[in-house]
């Protein structure tokens, strides 16, 4: 809760503690990503003169430009290394914002899991929404053999996502450093411009042990896929580099030479920091999430000049709404206030989608939801079209949504607010978030309701022993798989962020969106009134 002056009321000291553990944790986690194969490969990687991913991607940005990195917890709680082998993000080369697809060679040869397939798909789903060009960063292995059955067949949209995205006229370009072997020759072979290092990259659908099975042929490394013979005799490559940093300055002049325009309105520059303390974002969360807290704190700690024009705001005051301006560009925000999303929520919500689809204005949703109200009233006041009626709008509108889970995301609420399925253009959490289709309790309570019944309708007895157990262990289990840590290991976000972080995060994502053009709507379907 803030005072008139805007300051936080003495916030609960254990509000900041509980987020302080959770960032720790976080970062161990990150460290994991970052550290990669583990020493004993990093180690040979540089003996053999080698850069590593990330400074391979230092090097390629502009210097000291940011670099957000997306997905970084990929593959947490599966078999996989977390980061899933490849570290994606967007960063700015020569002025112009990249998506960028690194192979960590450190990682199984650089090798594609499952978890690092889904992660690169997602980072060209996000080049291609927003027009980014699309700068691939090869040494890879290709598929991981052993997990082919789950990557082979849906990998394939890697390849056809290159092409379609030159033929949407963003451009797509491969920096070869090593291997680039069967699948993995089609990164090059798809995309519009081609680097290859001399004597390092090697690229060939078959390399000679399979080419000696296949035909008896005896070839070596060189001639069947050196980036010599690819820059004379193929054509396959465009450039030849003489080493890994000659690969990043020609790649820098590619982007140099695109000539590049962003498609959208651009910010207004002379804008101010938000008055409020940003540092004070820690404090208000609550530890425990049943507690409520006020999304105004929030707001005003992230927006230009703490400004905030609130809409409606004595109607379905459980939602807060209204018009602000972050880092330059104008935003309409929607926020959870008391949890739970009523009619007269609903109706509010898909009035102000309205509203900022008439005036081409990004959405920035603020998740703290634990869904809509249930109950015998609410069902006759008509909260099932009410709720539809704003998940129409949301689905409809085709301004750019930026989604927040600052706590709870349950239900159909998360689907309200723009969750992951809603396809916001970029859509993050707090590490205080949790994210399911209700509480574990509630769901651990609906599990024995329903087999307390069905045992009485078989005229069974029901042991109560057995229910306290069930209970016990589904309340862990849907615990556990709400977590935000486990949500991003299974890319159903783009990263868990420092709450302190957001304001920045949300403005490069708003630099980014407006690589496209920003258009609203007025072809909503039928609302059901
Ligand atoms: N799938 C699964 N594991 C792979 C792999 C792949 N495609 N490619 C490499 N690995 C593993 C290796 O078995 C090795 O594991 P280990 O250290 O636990 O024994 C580790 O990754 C490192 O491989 P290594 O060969 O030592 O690394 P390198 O840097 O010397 O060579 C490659 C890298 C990619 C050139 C080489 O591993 C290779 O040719 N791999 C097979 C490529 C291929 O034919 N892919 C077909 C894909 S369709």
């Amino acid at each position: 809760m803030t005072d008139s002056a805007g300051t936080l009321e003495a916030a609960p000291p254990d509000n900041r503690d509980s987020m302080l553990t959770k960032l720790a944790e976080l970062r161990t986690e990150q460290e994991k990503a970052v550290a990669g194969g583990g020493p004993k490969y990093t180690e040979r990687h540089r003996k053999r003169g080698k850069l590593l991913a990330r400074e391979r991607i230092e090097l390629l940005i502009d210097e000291d430009s940011p670099f957000l990195e997306l997905s970084p917890l990929a593959a947490y709680g599966t078999s996989y290394p977390v980061g899933g082998s490849v570290v994606t993000g967007i960063g700015v080369i020569e002025g112009v914002e990249c998506m960028l697809i690194a192979s960590d060679p450190t990682v199984k040869g650089g090798s594609i899991n499952p978890s690092g397939m889904k992660k690169g798909l997602r980072a060209a789903e996000i080049a291609e929404q927003n027009r980014l060009p699309l700068i691939n960063l090869v040494e890879s292995g290709g598929a991981d053999l052993p997990t082919q059955k789950d990557i082979f067949i849906p990998g394939g949209k890697t390849f056809r996502n290159l092409t379609r995205s030159s033929a949407a006229r963003v451009p797509t370009i491969a920096l070869v450093f090593g291997s680039s072997t069967a699948g993995g020759a089609y990164l090059p072979g798809m995309s519009d411009y081609v680097v290859m290092v001399a004597e390092r990259a090697k690229v060939f659908l078959g390399g000679p042990p399979l080419v000696k099975m296949a035909t008896g042929e005896e070839a070596d490394d060189e001639e069947l896929g050196g980036a010599e013979m690819h820059a004379r005799t193929s054509g396959l490559a465009d450039y030849l580099a003489v080493d890994e940093q000659d690969a990043i300055r020609l790649g820098r002049r590619i982007v140099a030479r695109l000539n590049w325009r962003k498609h959208g309105p651009s910010p207004r520059s002379d804008y101010a920091e938000p008055v409020l303390d940003g540092e004070e974002l820690l404090d208000i969360v609550p530890s425990d999430l049943k507690v409520p807290f006020d999304p105004r704190d929030v707001i005003r700690r992230i927006v230009d000049g703490s400004e905030f024009d609130e809409f409606k705001p004595l109607y379905g005051s459980s939602l807060v709404t209204g018009w602000a301006q972050l880092h330059g560009y104008p935003i309409g925000i929607l926020a959870n206030a008391q949890g739970v999303l009523f009619s007269s929520e609903s109706q509010k919500a898909a009035q102000f989608i309205q509203l900022a689809n008439q005036i081409d204005t990004p959405l920035l949703f603020l998740h703290n939801t634990t869904g809509y109200m249930v109950g015998r009233d609410y069902e006759r006041g008509g909260i099932i079209k009410h709720g539809s009626m704003m998940i129409n709008a949301v689905s409809n509108s085709t301004v750019p949504h930026l989604s927040v889970l600052m706590g709870a995301s349950y239900g159909a609420g998360h689907y309200g607010m723009c969750g992951r399925a809603y396809d916001p253009r970029f859509l993050f959490a707090w590490p205080s978030a949790k994210s399911a289709v209700m509480g574990p309790a509630q769901l651990a309570g609906v599990l024995s309701i329903v087999a307390r019944a069905a045992a009485a309708a078989r005229g069974a007895e029901y042991s109560e022993e057995n229910d306290a157990a069930m209970r016990a262990m589904v309340e862990g289990q849907i615990e556990a798989e709400s977590m935000p840590m486990f949500l991003s290991g299974m890319l159903y976000d783009d990263g868990i962020i420092d709450p302190r972080d957001t304001r920045t995060v949300l403005g490069l994502c708003l630099s980014v969106v407006h690589n496209a053009p920003v258009r609203g709507t007025d072809a909503f379907g039928v609302f059901r009134m």
